[in-house]
């Protein structure tokens, strides 16, 4: 049996509760993983924690009910997110809340807690992974447990362990591609006639925007991915002023008419690259003749393209943001924390 408490119940903790219910005996034929959630804390959604493991069906039920996750009918209430880190039998801690790039906390905060004591961690949260990746391996090994991050990019479409553990062997000398999905999503919409207003309040109401879509559409999201690609991928110390940051708010429906009469698509590209033996990053609207692979990954789609030395470009597409995407991609840490 693997227990694990979630901490963070929005969107993609709640799709991470539904896969595990609805995957739980698949998973145990095809991997020998036994899931169990056995604590769940959310932002004013309450706590609940069960040590012989929560009933997901009860529990979602109630939660659709409540809104809360009190009303479930057993279990010890009331623990915060720390306690449920560091009082529980929870050997894996999923990180979902939301991202603050600037401090990375409270998540780094918990995410120390937790590896201190020997317990897995594996995390959405965007925060920590830009801010703190070495320290936390660093940690994480010295405990003798992981600190695996790959739903931080790309959501669910393998990004970090497609480069770090597929391709290697490869040396990786850049990294670029589109890696915010809200901002794709508004550009294309843009593209169709839609209003830059009216693109971005879709993409709110499809869950695919951070809570302050600021972060999405000054750039500051696919800033604090970038330096996760930086910095793990091709071993850099990236922080946050070192990256150039465009976003797209300056991008009217004029300039996206224009790239269109010229043959050419606006994206937002991050792209992470070596120079002078450095790691430099750049975020950065840029026009894309329509020939170019990254020029037509569109809607909510992302993509990576790494550049190697045994394969040259290698390019991965897929959806990047969403509740179940991003559920998935926390699985799939899950899994390969298990499978070590
Ligand atoms: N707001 C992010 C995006 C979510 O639009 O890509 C996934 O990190």
């Amino acid at each position: 049996m693997t227990n694990i408490a979630l901490i963070g119940f929005g969107a993609v903790g709640q799709s991470l509760a539904e896969t595990i219910r609805d995957k739980h005996d698949w998973l145990k034929d095809h991997f020998g993983l036994d899931a169990k959630l056995v604590a769940i804390t959310g932002r004013s959604k309450g706590s609940i924690y069960d040590l012989e493991g929560l009933d997901l069906q009860t529990l979602l039920d109630v939660f659709q009910e409540t809104g809360n996750l009190e009303g479930y009918p057993q279990g010890i209430k009331g623990l915060s997110s720390m306690e449920t880190i560091t009082d529980t039998n929870a050997e894996i801690i999923v990180e979902a809340t939301i991202t603050n790039i600037k401090t990375g906390e409270p998540t780094l905060s918990y995410v120390k807690a937790a590896l201190s004591r020997g317990k897995h961690v594996v995390t959405s949260n965007k925060g920590p992974a830009a801010l703190a990746y070495k320290e936390l391996q660093e940690l994480a090994l010295k405990n003798g447990v992981q600190f695996r991050i790959e739903s931080t990019v790309l959501s669910g479409t393998p990004a970090i362990n497609f480069a770090t553990e597929n391709l290697a062997g490869h040396k990786i000398t850049s990294v670029k591609g589109i890696i915010n999905g809200t901002t794709n999503y508004i550009l294309t919409e843009m593209e169709k006639g839609t209003s830059y207003t009216d693109a971005l309040r879709e993409a709110q109401r499809l869950g695919y925007a951070e809570a302050d879509p600021t972060a999405d559409v000054e750039g500051w999201d696919a800033v604090a991915k970038i330096m996760i690609l930086g910095n793990v991928v091709l071993g850099g110390s990236l922080k946050s002023k070192d990256v150039e940051r465009t976003g797209i708010t300056n991008i009217t429906m004029e300039d996206v008419e224009k790239a269109k009469s010229e043959g050419k698509r606006i994206k937002l590209i991050a792209e992470a690259y070596m120079e002078n033996n450095v790691v430099k990053a750049k975020v950065a609207p840029t026009w894309l003749p329509l020939s170019d692979p990254l020029a037509s990954v569109n809607g909510t789609l992302n993509a990576i393209t790494v550049m190697t030395d045994g394969l040259e470009e290698v390019t991965v597409i897929g959806g990047g943001a969403g509740g179940l995407g991003t559920a998935h991609g926390l699985l799939s840490d899950i899994i390969a924390i298990h499978r070590h």
